[in-house]
């Protein structure tokens, strides 16, 4: 539904106030304007710096008042025309205010009536839970691909005479670029155009597409990521790397054509080092698709009044990128505030949480979300239930012959022939070890190598081993809790040999 239609929808049906959340004021004053004229309603807007615009008929016999102006505001809206839409702008100031919350709940009642519809437009949703009742959450939307395309059109308009510039594009460019543009608000679109023409003197998909990464890096929330990695690099993991594989050409239209839904995300637990965050980066590169991080200390971060606008921003940003791959590494530092650890952040990062929880469950569109975790303790149960992840896999520390293969990989990786190597007997002598360990010994033993001034030989590896405790030996109880709890609520990775 785009954004003009829901706000139709909602105004029509009597919905007294409504909380349009954007950063982008004028497109949404745009679209509340052409959805009033529809009605044939009035509008008038209020900002602290212009009062209400066109201002409000007073009303006759008004004592002279000594209020703060958005109390003002508020206190004029009682006596105003009927069939009209108000917007007040940045709002979010004052909604902790108890009279605020009064008067706005007194005009809940009263505009229905009176068919009038209050929009509070903001970008920071700050809504206290008095008014959660009387108030509904509109985001609204990025601009569309014919919003995009009206942009284009005017701009190609506007500078058609101009000398050397070349607006020509195929109906393929054109469909690319704006396909490009999707995730970006209407200013950025502008902007990434101009670049474009100014850097090349016409319109390239690849230019915009660079800057666009440019913009999202800076919201500071997602990053596009290179994912290069491929299967190769990763050792092991057969189930998991079949799972994926299957999956492959779920986003294809084939796809949809056969009648499947597109998958919905995985969520990767296990023990530190065994390459979980190397396998959720293979993903993207596997399937062909662009590939968003996700910062989830920022967006989950108790900034209060923030992060709840912030999270909503990543799901439309990574939205606009669809068909993509979201990937959040070690979700579980998002959760600090939920454990109620001393440090109240007021339930933003519950209210955050139940947000993203709500898309997850709902969400239609094409993006894979990719999390990794290893401390299941901290992730709240939600998170597990059926509808959330497709599924949760867990990547133990690796078994025999899975050691053997990340020994050939990083043996490999550095330039060495892992034929030259007793990989068996490398592989019986870690068992315990995690992948990053064995990379490790890897590297050491390269070190040790080049100082003694000759190759690499199996002794320096075999010494590299002998000197390592691993991971899992001075975390032995957290290890086995952690396989304790995946036994039953997580699919493994991998066939894990060594547990028969
Ligand atoms: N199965 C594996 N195959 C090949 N290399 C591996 C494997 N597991 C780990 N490694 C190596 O160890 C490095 C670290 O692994 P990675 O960061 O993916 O572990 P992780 O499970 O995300 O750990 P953490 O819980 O500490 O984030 C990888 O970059 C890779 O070089
Ligand atoms: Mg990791």
């Amino acid at each position: 539904m785009s954004a003009r239609h829901e706000l139709s929808v909602l105004i029509r049906a009597k919905y007294p106030i409504l909380y349009l959340l954007t950063w982008e004021e004028q497109r949404a004053l745009e679209c509340v304007f052409s959805v009033a004229e529809d009605l044939g309603a009035d509008t008038f807007v209020w900002s602290l710096t212009k009062g209400f615009r066109p201002p409000l008929p007073a009303k006759r016999s008004e004592p002279p008042q000594r209020l703060s102006p958005e109390l003002e505001a508020l206190a004029h809206l009682h006596g105003a025309p009927e069939n009209a839409i108000f917007v007040l702008k940045d709002f979010h100031h004052w909604m902790s205010d108890y009279r605020v919350q009064r008067l706005l709940r007194d005009l809940a009642e009263t505009m229905k009536v009176k068919n009038q519809t209050l929009i509070l437009l903001s970008p920071v949703l700050r809504l206290p839970p008095e008014l959660e009742k009387d108030v509904t959450v509109v985001d609204f939307g990025l601009p569309t691909e014919e919003e995009i395309a009206e942009v284009l059109d005017s701009l190609v308009h506007a500078t058609r005479d101009r000398e050397g510039l070349d607006l020509h594009l195929s109906p393929e460019q054109r469909e690319l670029l704006l396909k490009t543009c999707l995730g970006l608000t209407l200013d950025e679109v502008e902007s990434v155009f101009s670049r474009s023409l100014v850097q090349c003197k016409t319109l390239r998909p690849d230019v915009v597409l660079e800057e666009k990464k440019q913009i999202i890096r800076k919201s500071g929330l997602l990053e596009y990521y290179p994912a290069t990695e491929s299967f190769r690099e990763v050792g092991g993991m057969e189930y998991l790397k079949e799972w994926l594989k299957r999956r492959s050409k779920s986003f294809t239209e084939a796809a949809e054509e056969f009648g499947l839904p597109p998958p919905k995300g995985v969520l990767l637990l296990g023990v530190q080092g065994c390459g979980k965050s190397l396998v959720a980066k293979t993903i993207a590169s596997h399937w062909n698709l662009p590939m968003l991080r996700m910062d989830v200390g920022r967006i989950f971060g108790s900034l209060v009044g923030q992060s709840e606008a912030n999270v909503r921003r990543a799901i439309q940003i990574a939205e606009g990128v669809a068909p993509c791959v979201l990937w959040a590494d070690e979700l579980e530092k998002g959760f600090a505030g939920l454990q109620g650890s001393g440090m109240s952040d007021s339930g933003t990062t519950a209210r955050v949480f139940a947000t993203f929880l709500t898309w997850m469950q709902e969400k239609t569109s094409p993006v894979f979300f990719v999390a990794t975790a290893n401390d299941v303790s901290k992730l709240p149960p939600e998170l597990l239930r059926k509808g959330r992840f497709d599924e949760v896999f867990f990547i133990d520390l690796p078994d025999t012959e899975e050691r053997r293969e990340i020994f050939a990989i990083h043996l490999r990786k550095r330039k060495r022939d892992p034929g030259a190597f007793d990989l068996d007997a490398l592989a019986a002598l870690t068992a315990g070890f995690s992948g990053a360990e064995i990379e490790q010994t890897v590297v050491s033993a390269l070190f040790a190598a080049f100082d003694a001034q000759r190759d690499l030989t199996q002794d320096d590896l075999v010494a590299e081993i002998k000197a390592t405790i691993p991971l899992s030996v001075m975390m032995k109880e957290e290890i086995e809790a952690l396989r304790d709890w995946a036994k039953l609520r997580a699919r493994p990775a991998s066939r894990n040999d060594d547990l028969d």
